[in-house]
């Protein structure tokens, strides 16, 4: 990958469309099918290490604090180990209590966001455990870091991130299931986990032919006034993200929730001019998740679901391919980044470079 457009009108474009190669590349050389687990050549942290953490803390800003979202959620389920992310930005500013039985993971794609290198000066200065979760490589972060894991997702020039988002919850993925292998995950289960990393870049590709029929749905949501994006637990960081995506480049207002927060105030909100977009995996949640479509239908509200089957109650379902549930948030994603994408198109937006924004935020 390049920085030629490739016939791609804009980066943003092109770099959703990269998405399947990119993913492909994270897994390259990495996975162990004897073992069923992955190497992770610059983690640099021992069986031991990794037997012994108590918790692991998440750290990043923006895209990247999202994928530290989806990071921990991968890292519990998998490994069982307490994992939470927060905004670097937040974390460094809070004078947090530094323990020395939790990892840390900075999370950045350009390895030079201010408030995470000074999150993690910071943690490094008290003696915390450190690693990196990182594009670009031999960046600041990269270099603060005590080891880590390089994302290769290419380069990204899109001010708004995409691929990277994507590679680095991939990337999550396969130091969950690292860890998981070193803790209690089964041979039975690293295999799943396995066989569902290596679908993604197929999966990937079957949800970017499906551009046109959501460049269609873009046209319509472009007049929304706001938007509002719901999602329950590993939903809910792809609701963030996604609500984050569309704000960037379109400049339509937009708020993310936990679906099961919707009750608890934003339901007032709802309207027929603040459609809501749902994330429905087809988890254990499934039911609950539908039932917020009832109860945003019963508001008059619209609904773009994206699920892994049509809902009855959405106006329009976007349906994906299924993998294991823990990797649902990785796929789930793309189509969104895609809404956001057609909706600033339909709307005349500098899509490379929105108003006010910069790729790198290198100073406080
Ligand atoms: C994402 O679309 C952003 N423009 C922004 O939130 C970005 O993810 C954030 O500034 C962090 O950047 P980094 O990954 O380079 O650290």
């Amino acid at each position: 990958e390049s920085y030629d457009m490739g016939g791609h009108d804009t980066y943003m474009h092109k770099e959703i469309a990269e998405q399947a190669d990119a993913v492909d590349r994270v897994l390259r050389g990495r996975i162990d099918d004897r073992f069923a687990t992955v190497h992770l050549g610059g983690l640099n942290l021992d069986a031991r290490e990794a037997r012994t953490m108590r918790r692991v803390k998440i750290l990043g800003c923006g895209s990247a604090y999202h994928a530290g979202m989806i990071g921990a959620q991968l890292i519990e389920e998998l490994a069982r180990i307490p994992a939470d992310a927060e905004p670097a930005s937040e974390f460094r500013y809070r004078n947090a209590v530094v323990d020395p039985d939790t990892l840390y993971i900075a999370v950045s794609q350009s390895g030079e966001t201010y408030d995470t290198l000074a999150a993690v000066q910071e943690l490094k200065r008290k003696g915390a455990r450190v690693l990196g979760v990182v594009n670009v490589v031999g960046s600041a972060i990269a270099r603060e870091t005590d080891g880590g894991v390089y994302v290769h997702a290419g380069p990204e020039v899109c001010v708004v991130s995409t691929k990277c988002f994507t590679n680095t919850a991939v990337a999550f993925g396969l130091l969950a299931l690292h860890l998981g292998r070193i803790r209690d995950l089964s041979v039975a289960d690293g295999k799943r986990i396995i066989a569902g990393l290596r679908k993604l870049p197929d999966q990937i590709a079957e949800v970017l032919r499906a551009e046109g029929e959501i460049e269609k749905l873009a046209a319509d949501y472009a007049q929304a006034k706001s938007m509002m994006f719901v999602g329950r637990v590993r939903g809910y960081p792809v609701a963030r993200e996604a609500s984050l995506k569309l704000k960037e480049v379109s400049y339509i207002h937009a708020e993310a929730y936990p679906a099961s927060e919707l009750k608890h105030g934003p339901l007032a909100l709802i309207e027929p001019a603040v459609p809501t977009v749902a994330i429905l995996p087809d988890d254990d949640l499934l039911d609950k998740n539908r039932a917020t479509l009832e109860e945003i239908k019963a508001r008059s509200g619209r609904i773009l679901a994206v699920a892994h089957q049509e809902q009855e109650k959405a106006d329009h379902t976007i349906v994906v391919p299924r993998n294991e549930v823990e990797l649902d948030p990785i796929l789930m994603g793309i189509p969104l980044q895609l809404l956001a994408y057609h909706t600033a198109l339909a709307l005349g937006r500098d899509i490379d470079k929105p108003r006010n924004l910069a790729k790198s935020v290198t100073v406080e």
